[in-house]
């Protein structure tokens, strides 16, 4: 019941994406509250959600997805690499408890530092990949989308953007995919501020964590999961970036990144190459080779 997963369940009960939401927090009274509070704009958005707050991980029981948003936050001027040992540890303990009261679920990990957190939950639950993915490249695009359309003055529903590799500064924006309503981005920008907006992309987290400064961001963020989660539990088979295990795919393996994806009511049905050229599979394997760093702390 922070701030993600609290607009991550707005979202979902206003929007009626699921029919039955339940926060989770150790947090005494706190997720009920939350609930509560959620519970209350009903009226306002016409929903019928079922809504719940709760502090006993066996309310867990008969989940179909459980999104993991827990975790402290960076303070500014931190990276996500610097928040992993505290947030493994957490982690840990709620993988623990899906394990026992809701093994039959799906896992969707939102807590930083994502792509290793994944990889974490994958490994410390055993299951298959369509099962454990992880939300970073979905957020990352819409960013990039935002910037495009802060440039071009066009409407963001025309624009469609591609974000690959870990999330964090080595993140791929991959611009050859990246267009206004089909026609390439490079068509009505120039390089040179294409690079500024691929900049920004990567720093996306960082400025508003540097703006809000007690706080990481939240909004894009839920809207993000609740995107993710819409796509699985309306079968929509969605081609989203998500964070997966790759197991060969772009000459990696043992290791979760952001790739473009199929979400459908399995989960993450599959894992789709894309043709990169030169200059994108080097950043891409960059960016492996950054995320492999932190994973690797975590191998025993
Ligand atoms: C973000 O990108 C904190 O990773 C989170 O805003």
């Amino acid at each position: 019941a922070g701030r993600v997963g609290e607009t991550t369940a707005q979202i979902l009960a206003e929007q009626e994406i699921c029919r039955e939401v339940v926060l989770i927090d150790i947090r005494e009274d706190a997720p009920q509250g939350v609930a509560l509070d959620i519970l209350q704009t009903s009226p306002f958005f016409n929903f019928d959600t079922l809504v719940a707050g709760s502090n006993d991980p066996a309310d867990l029981a008969d989940a179909d997805l459980v999104v993991i948003t827990a975790g402290i936050p960076r303070k500014p001027g931190m990276s996500r690499s610097d928040v992993l040992d505290t947030n493994v540890s957490i982690i840990d303990g709620i993988v623990d408890n899906i394990l026992r009261f809701s093994p039959n679920s799906m896992i969707l990990v939102v807590s930083n530092p994502v792509d290793v957190l994944t990889w974490r939950v994958w490994q410390r639950t055993g299951w298959g990949r369509e099962r454990v993915f992880g939300q970073a490249g979905v957020l990352d695009a819409s960013r990039m989308a935002a910037f495009l359309a802060m440039e071009t003055g066009f409407s963001s529903r025309d624009i469609t953007t591609l974000v690959l590799g870990g999330h964090g500064d080595s993140m791929v924006p991959v611009p050859r995919f990246c267009t206004i309503n089909g026609v390439p981005i490079s068509h009505f920008i120039s390089e040179a501020r294409i690079q500024d907006i691929i900049q920004r992309t990567r720093e996306g987290g960082a400025e508003i964590l540097a703006l809000r400064k007690n706080s990481s961001a939240y909004d894009a963020p839920g809207a993000s999961v609740a995107a993710m989660v819409d796509a699985i539990s309306h079968n929509r088979k969605r081609l989203l970036p998500c964070v997966a295990i790759l197991q060969g795919e772009y000459g990696q393996a043992d290791i979760a990144m952001g790739v473009p994806c199929v979400l459908n009511e399995k989960g993450l049905a599959e894992v789709v190459e894309l043709d990169l050229n030169p200059d994108e599979m080097s950043s891409f394997q960059r960016s492996a080779a950054a995320v492999s760093q932190d994973i690797n702390r975590l191998r025993d």
